[in-house]
């Protein structure tokens, strides 16, 4: 076991949440160089800043992740670019510069068309109280510049825990990131890459080009993924609430959850990502993946097991009270804070030192 591992679990001990499970920690072989409790940086500090932008990637840097995630997408012209969603139109102005495609993917789009594109006015329309003139113009990012981000501040450098997003729609994309990382140097440090996925077969395909690099399945509860044991959809339920709908699903057996831990064994990962039932709801509220019982069931199978996305304090305490091995959260400071690390400073003197 490492200095840094025994060091995160030592400091474990001290927490508010930590449990006798929690201080065990999973003990997995697979955990070695993967820090404990993760933070993982959700499309970087995505609550501050808008989402999968320099402003928000920095932001996490500063404020210490472990990881920043991103949902990695590739232009017309073969550049890899951070970027969540299947289309461009929540995030960016697309439908002003380009109304023709306004909901193609970013495959449609050459890196310099992508380059024009505004990705930070929206939050600053959607979120007024968060609003910064600096975001006005902020662009969509190549996996390169992600990678500069996180190297900018020796004093700071977070790995990165990336998503292979709808994967059957850029084929070869697991080898474009393969020769991307590599020709960084960023293949050469042990934990430093994760690499994620909700397809099993680009899981496959990560695990044969880098089968050294560590690796999660994302776990779903739906049609295609984990079968919940209600037939009946979202959509077809007619109700209204979807946090609610999903936060009463659950898995049709414990065999049908742990056939998919199983997947995740099979396809070389080290751990899955699960969704939670958040308290207040939202958006980003999904089935409960994260009960006890079922990180157990990973833990005793060897997976480690990061919930997503979790913003708040009330549901960071019951995830990691769960077992749960680290955390996707839009709110790095929250979460770090919660956790009893120190910070250098809040956000927003964080991004005004930044320049935002
Ligand atoms: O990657 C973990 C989590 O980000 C999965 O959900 O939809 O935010 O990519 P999503
Ligand atoms: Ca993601």
């Amino acid at each position: 076991m490492s200095i840094h591992r025994i060091a995160a679990i030592m400091s474990a001990v001290l927490l508010p949440w930590a449990t006798a499970q929690a201080i065990d920690g999973p003990g997995l072989a697979a955990a070695q160089h993967i820090a404990y409790p993760a933070v993982i940086a959700h499309r970087g500090a995505s609550f501050d800043a808008p989402e999968s932008t320099a402003a928000a990637y920095a932001l996490a840097r500063e404020l210490g992740a472990d990881y920043l995630e991103l949902d990695l997408q590739r232009s017309s012209d073969g550049a890899l670019v951070a970027l969540h969603d299947s289309n461009l139109l929540r995030t960016s102005d697309v439908a002003q510069r380009f109304p023709e495609r306004k909901d193609r993917p970013v495959s449609a789009f050459t890196l310099a068309e992508l380059k024009t594109l505004d990705m930070g006015t929206w939050f600053n329309q959607a979120y007024p109280a968060r609003a910064r003139l600096a975001y006005a113009g902020l662009q969509i990012l190549t996996l390169d510049e992600v990678l500069d981000i996180a190297e900018a501040n020796p004093q700071r450098v977070p790995g990165l825990y990336i998503e292979t997003k709808a994967p059957k729609l850029f084929p070869g994309i697991e080898q474009d990131l393969h020769d991307r990382l590599k020709a960084r140097g960023w293949l050469d440090m042990p934990g430093r890459v994760v690499l994620q996925t909700f397809d099993r077969d680009s899981l496959a395909l990560l695990h044969s080009i880098m089968p050294q690099v560590p690796k999660t399945l994302l776990l779903w509860l739906g049609k295609g993924y984990v079968e919940p044991a209600e037939a009946q959809t979202f959509a077809e339920s007619g109700e209204t609430d979807r946090a609610a709908f999903l936060a009463r699903q659950h898995p049709k057996d414990n065999a049908e959850f742990e056939r998919w831990l199983d997947y995740a064994k099979a396809g070389g990962a080290m751990g899955v990502g699960a969704s939670v039932a958040l308290t207040g709801g939202g958006d980003q509220s999904y089935a409960n993946l994260v009960q006890p019982s079922m990180i157990r069931n990973a833990h005793d199978k060897g997976l480690l097991v990061h919930a997503y996305t979790v913003d708040l304090p009330v549901d960071f305490q019951k995830v990691l009270t769960a077992g749960a091995d680290g955390i996707f959260t839009n709110r790095s400071g929250e979460l770090q804070r919660f956790l009893g690390r120190s910070l250098p400073q809040d956000e927003a003197p964080i991004l005004e030192s930044l320049g935002y």
